[in-house]
């Protein structure tokens, strides 16, 4: 068995890259997501806001705008080829900072008035730990918003595709609980309470629903979700270049005639306060 590697080595190797590659993809396929996480998070003029796990910038990007020049805003990465990308793109608004650092221990300038993230805390391996060390960022009543995936099965931009691979490779192993994964987060107690432990008071976590363009028909549909996301991680393992090509003509198979091709997906909206 080869070691697992490290959150840092996955977000800086053939992951990091094509999710670079993607940009702008992901970030049309995502935009119904991230407006209902930039209107949770209620952003307002000349606030101090952190960005969790920035990626390629979006949810950066689009809170600078609504900040305006008094407000500042901080990205923050663990992957070196996502902040480069982020660093290239045009700003508006309030100036953005981006920083390649480990969110889990990285020693936040404290007052934000915010802490925001798209789908960049359920990669943690120690999640008490890192959401500790976040409040400790955030101003007494600063604000905490976040958006991460209920589970599999309500997630059809993921498990029709997954259901798809799976009649010709062997399901992969079950993620041990707690471990980094994208549906870490699924289990809406849970969250609750990890957001609890770690001294956030005020919290809500709402279901979003939206359904998701993923391609304007089944070819683009299916190129989304064999390139990023769980699905790309299951192929990724395949040598088989058979057997590979067996499983995306299953997956585009599957993917639904209508054009352009739209599924639902299902997250969670997590808000809360530092209390102080
Ligand atoms: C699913 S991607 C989401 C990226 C971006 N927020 C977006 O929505 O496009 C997860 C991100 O979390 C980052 N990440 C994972 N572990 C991290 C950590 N410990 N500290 C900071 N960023 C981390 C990854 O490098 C990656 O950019």
């Amino acid at each position: 068995m080869p070691e697992p590697i490290s959150q840092t080595e996955y977000w800086n190797g053939d992951v990091g890259a094509r999710w670079v590659g993607m940009q702008t993809e992901l970030d049309r396929v995502f935009a119904p997501l991230t407006a209902a996480l930039l209107d949770g998070a209620a952003l307002r003029p000349g606030e101090r806001v952190l960005d969790i796990g920035c990626g390629c910038g979006e949810t950066a990007l689009l809170a600078a705008e609504r900040l305006g020049p008094e407000g500042a805003v901080t990205g923050v990465d663990v992957s070196r080829p996502m902040l480069e990308r982020a660093r290239e793109r045009p700003t508006k608004g309030a100036p953005i900072t981006w920083v390649e650092a480990d969110a889990q221990v990285h020693a936040f300038a404290p007052g934000h008035d915010l802490a925001l993230s798209r789908f960049g805390v359920m990669f943690f391996d120690e999640s008490r730990a890192a959401f500790a060390n976040i409040r400790r960022g955030l101003r007494p009543g600063g604000r905490l918003a976040i958006l991460c995936w209920r589970a599999l099965p309500e997630n059809d931009w993921v498990s029709v595709p997954r259901d798809a691979v799976l009649t010709v490779v062997p399901p992969p192993a079950p993620p041990v609980p707690g471990s980094p994964g994208p549906f870490r987060f699924a289990d809406r107690d849970g969250l609750a309470a990890l957001l609890a432990q770690t001294g956030f008071s005020k919290i809500a976590v709402t279901p979003v629903d939206r359904l998701l363009e993923i391609g304007r028909d089944a070819e683009a549909a299916t190129r989304f979700a064999v390139t990023v996301g769980p699905i790309a991680g299951l192929l990724r393992e395949l040598d088989d270049a058979d057997l590979r090509d067996r499983a995306v003509a299953a997956v585009r198979a599957a993917m639904p005639s209508r054009n352009p091709v739209r599924l639902g997906s299902a997250c969670w909206l997590a808000t809360a306060i530092n209390p102080g």
